[in-house]
């Protein structure tokens, strides 16, 4: 098993106002290394030209608020010290080229108007391949009017792809700040919020996730030490101290990875929709089920269909657990708060159905451990990670404890590691 790895002091970001709307950071050690390897395959596989700029956007776990984003409620992710790196160069005549450390499959084509319209291999619909979210972003960025040559992009990292930590959202925002920053002043009136809508309707847009809010938000608005309190209602944010001296995060990966477009998450929006319209059928009293009163739920429950009466108990019962969870945080009750993640996962498995055996083992091993306060899976679900919430001070004992149970059942060893908060997207000074 890998150690638990504390070893990145996260950078303060730079001033912004100093750097245009992107921020910028002293790399880490651990940086430097994946960001010296990445420039070297950028030399080899793109050939000679001038030296690439570097970015990193995080990814995220979410505590609470689990699959309300789609339904109107608040959730509470925070960005993790693990995410995509990206070399990027601008390059000439509309050429766009896309490749990644992670995976086999690369893009290579020119800007679909201008004088590289011909002979452009631009798609013009998803390819169910990875490249399809930055092709998402880049897209918009030239409708935007930010990408008028072309552009040269390697992706790597550190964050397992499909494992629940929005790789995803991490490579669209990424992908956004890169552009945004390579076009320098042309891309006045960017920063965070262009990013999280440029990153929102590549997924929904372009490769056709119906995603809710929470994942480009959490990677790109997040606050090293805080949690986001993100109100999907309004989009309305706040940022709650969560203190990494006194809290212990860890994410156990299952080594399940599932896809997201593959269908089950979209399934779920839509069964989230259609008891939507069964207890509230005028759309104008209600878009969501934040907006339907849990007592209409109650009274109806029984003359529904089972299943979306299973979905209604996770999603009404998840909106209390978080608006307590926000009161219990608050309190500086936080063990008390890490209980609410298992109340949490048991209505994921129970009502929700998209946990797995790994993740309910990984949870149940985790909760049984000396200063673990709860576990939950983290993400869509279906596979991928669980996160627990504990004391710090013994994390390589947990991990080893997890980690050996998980082998005697499954036969081989999940990852476990304990993060830290991250300050958000920014380029890395090297
Ligand atoms: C995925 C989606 C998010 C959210 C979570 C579940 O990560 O992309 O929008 O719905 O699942 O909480």
């Amino acid at each position: 098993m890998p150690p638990p790895d504390h070893s990145r002091a996260v950078p303060p970001p730079a001033d912004p106002r100093a750097l245009g709307a992107v921020p910028a950071g002293a790399a880490s050690a651990h940086e430097r290394q994946l960001a010296g390897e990445l420039l070297r395959a950028f030399a080899e596989r793109f050939g000679p030209g001038p030296k690439p700029r570097l970015f990193f956007a995080p990814g995220r776990v979410n505590l609470m608020g689990a699959h309300l984003d789609y339904n109107g409620g608040p959730v509470m992710p925070t960005a993790i010290d693990r995410g995509t790196f990206i070399a990027a160069r601008s390059a000439a005549a509309g050429r766009v080229r896309l490749e990644s450390l992670l995976e086999a499959a690369r893009f290579e084509g020119r800007l679909p108007t201008g004088a590289a319209a011909e002979g452009s291999a631009w798609p013009s619909a998803a390819s169910g391949r990875w490249f399809d979210y930055p092709l998402g972003v880049l897209r918009q960025s030239q409708s935007a009017g930010q990408l008028d040559g072309g552009v040269e992009l390697l992706f790597g990292g550190n964050l397992p792809i499909g494992a629940g930590l929005s790789s995803s959202a991490s490579i669209c925002v990424g992908t956004a700040l890169a552009v945004e920053a390579l076009a320098g002043p042309a891309a006045a009136g960017g920063g965070p919020e262009r990013w999280v809508e440029q990153a929102l309707e590549a997924e929904r847009g372009f490769v056709g996730v119906r995603c809710g809010i929470m994942d480009p938000n959490a990677v790109a608005r997040s606050r090293a030490g805080h949690l986001l309190w993100l109100d999907c209602l309004d989009g309305s944010l706040e940022h709650l101290p969560f203190p990494g001296a006194e809290v212990a995060i860890g994410i156990c990966d299952s080594g399940v990875r599932r896809d997201l477009a593959a269908g089950a998450f979209n399934q779920r929006v839509a069964e989230a929709q259609a008891l939507l319209r069964l207890l509230e059928p005028d759309e104008r009293r209600a878009r969501c089920l934040r907006q339907v009163p849990s007592e209409r739920f109650e009274a109806e429950r029984d003359r529904i269909d089972a299943l979306l009466a299973r979905r209604g108990s996770h999603v009404f019962s998840e909106l209390a657990r978080t608006f307590r969870a926000r009161e219990l945080l608050g309190a500086g009750r936080l063990a008390e708060f890490g209980g609410l993640l298992t109340s949490t996962h048991e209505s994921l498995r129970v009502n929700y159905e998209v946990s797995t055996p790994e993740l309910d083992l990984l949870v149940e091993l985790a909760v049984a451990q000396p200063g673990v306060w709860g576990s939950r899976l983290t993400g869509a679900g279906f596979g991928g990670c669980t996160v627990l919430l504990g004391a710090p001070g013994g994390e390589a004992e947990i991990g080893a404890a997890i980690a050996a149970g998980f082998a005697a059942r499954f036969g081989r060893q999940p990852g476990v590691r304990f993060y830290r908060g991250d300050a958000g997207p920014r380029e890395l000074l090297l």
